[in-house]
This record gives structure tokens, sequence and C-alpha cells, in this order.
């Protein structure tokens, strides 16, 4: 007989490295759903503290850039920030995938047509979309505001002058209010999932669950939807070149001291 036969059914459905006995918990179907549920709080918080920030731009250039600079003023801070998001929205993504394969391994083979779920939702269907979508617009999003390498007019440090250029380019604001739509019906079903992950909620329309994830996604999306829409329209006005900052330096303290004093 080979060794193959000799292993337990249980664990050979299960990735290797859940097979030390103090990881095998994180292997179950409950333990990586319990992953989910961690990693989605932990990434609907950061939404939610963002969108606040953001919407600072609604008090000037000179309250956005100095929340930015102080974002970035202590780089170990920033970069474990940066490090814990990554790993967060790794776990999520990988938890999600080991879920996926376990239930689909589990499930009996049907034929003809599947029945949808009892409850299922628009929102809840598609998350095998809204997610990857998701995560293409965040890696268009580092690219066009953090590094400034899909940007067409990126000055480092000037937060403000960088979303209001960024943002005026009409298709631009676009991709960005419907990444918002994707994102509110990623986080209406992902919040009321949690709910039911941890048991507070029935799944019933109409739950404490469904009502708290109803008003988060209403706060976030139109909390973040709202400074694209208002760069867009012109309601927010681009900075006088002097308040450009680079390098956290305006162009204005670059100007040469004869410029500056008259003479
Ligand atoms: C209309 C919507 C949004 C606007 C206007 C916006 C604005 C910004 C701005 C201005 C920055 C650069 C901040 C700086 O350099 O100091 C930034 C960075 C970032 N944003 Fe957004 N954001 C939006 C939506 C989102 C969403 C939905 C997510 C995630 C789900 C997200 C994730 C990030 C991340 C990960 C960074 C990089 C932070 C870093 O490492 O420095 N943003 N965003």
């Amino acid at each position: 007989m080979s060794t193959a036969t000799l292993r337990p059914p249980a664990s050979s459905a299960m990735p290797r490295i859940f097979q030390h006995p103090m990881l095998r918990f994180w292997g179950t179907s409950v333990g990586l759903k319990l992953i989910m549920a961690a990693t989605g709080a932990g990434l609907s918080a950061f939404v939610l503290i963002h969108m606040l920030g953001n919407l600072q731009i609604f008090q000037g250039a000179e309250a956005l850039d100095a929340y930015g600079k102080l974002l970035h003023m202590e780089p170990a801070i920033l970069w474990g920030a940066r490090l814990s998001l990554l790993s967060m929205v790794g776990l999520h993504i990988w938890a999600f995938l080991v879920l996926t394969g376990k239930i689909y391994k589990a499930q009996p083979k049907v034929v003809g047509r599947p029945t949808k779920k009892r409850e299922s939702t628009f929102a809840s269907r598609s998350m095998r979309i809204s997610g990857p979508l998701l995560l293409a617009f965040i890696v268009y999003h580092i690219l066009h505001l953090t590094t400034g390498s899909v940007h067409p007019d990126y000055h480092e440090g000037s937060v403000y002058a960088n979303l209001v250029s960024g943002l005026r380019v009409l298709p631009v604001a676009a991709i960005y209010v419907a990444s918002m739509a994707l994102l509110g019906l990623h986080l209406w079903h992902g919040v009321w999932s949690m709910f039911q992950t941890l048991g507070a909620d029935q799944g019933r329309f109409g739950s404490p669950g469904r009502y708290f994830a109803t008003a988060f996604t209403a706060v976030v999306v139109a909390g973040f939807a709202v400074v694209p829409i208002a760069v867009a329209t012109g309601y927010i006005k681009p900075p006088p070149a002097s308040k450009i900052q680079e390098n956290g330096k305006s162009h204005e303290a670059e100007a040469p001291a004869s410029a500056k004093a008259p003479a």
C-alpha cells in the first residue's frame, strides 16, 4: 500500500501549512471566515478613516496638505501602516480563495441550472467581480495619487493640487465615482457578512446587521464620491501656482531671493 492512501482524507483537503496542530483551526471554514471578517473589519476601518481625511479638501489646500504631511512625518509609522494594510488585503484574498476551493470541493455536482441561494442579493452575487475590480482600482489609485506614475502633473507632497489636477480629467473622475459604487457593493455585503460570521445577525432583511451595513456603506461611499464630483464640477478650485508644494517646499519658497525682496 502506498503512503498516500494512509493519509486521513480531511487533512488532504487542507493546505499543508494548516496541518500543524497550532494552525489547524485557521484552515477550517470557520477559521477562514473569521480571517475574512477580521481583515474585512480592518479594511473597513481604513476606508472610513481615509474618507474622513479626504474631506479636508473642503477646508482648502493648506488643511489637506498639512494632513498629508502629518501622515508622512514618521516613516516607521507610515510603512508600518502600509505593511499592515497590505497584509490585510493579502490575507483577505487568500482566505477567500482557500474557502472557495473548499466549498467547491464539498459541493455535489449539480446538473442543470444552479438555483439562486435564498436571500442572495446583487451585491452578494457580484462579490467575486467587485473584489478584483476594486483591487485593480487600488493599484491604479496608488500609481495615480501616491507615486504619481500615471498622473499628468504630479508634485510630491502637494496632495490638494494633485487631487484637483488629477480629478479635473472627466474620465478619471468617472473611474473614481464608478469605483466607489463598486466599493459600495462590496462593503454592503461584506460588512453584513461579518455580522453573520460573528453570529450577530440571522440574515434577515431589516435586521440590525443589514441596517448597520447599509448606513456604513452609504456614509463611506457618499463621503468618497463627493470629492471627485466636487472637483469635476469645478466646485473645488485648483490652488494658485505659488501654493503648489514640491517635496514639502512651496514653489513660492523656491523662488530666487531677488524675486521675493524688492530691490
Ligand atoms: C474618491 C475616492 C478617493 C480619493 C479622492 C482618495 C484620495 C487619496 C489621496 C489624495 C491619496 C494620497 C495621500 C498622500 O499621498 O498623502 C490616497 C492614497 C491612498 N488611497 Fe485613496 N482615495 C480614494 C479612495 C480610496 C479607496 C476606496 C481606497 C481603498 C479601498 C484607497 C486606498 C488608498 C491607499 C492604499 C493609498 C496609499 C496610502 C499610502 O501608502 O501612502 N483610496 N488616496
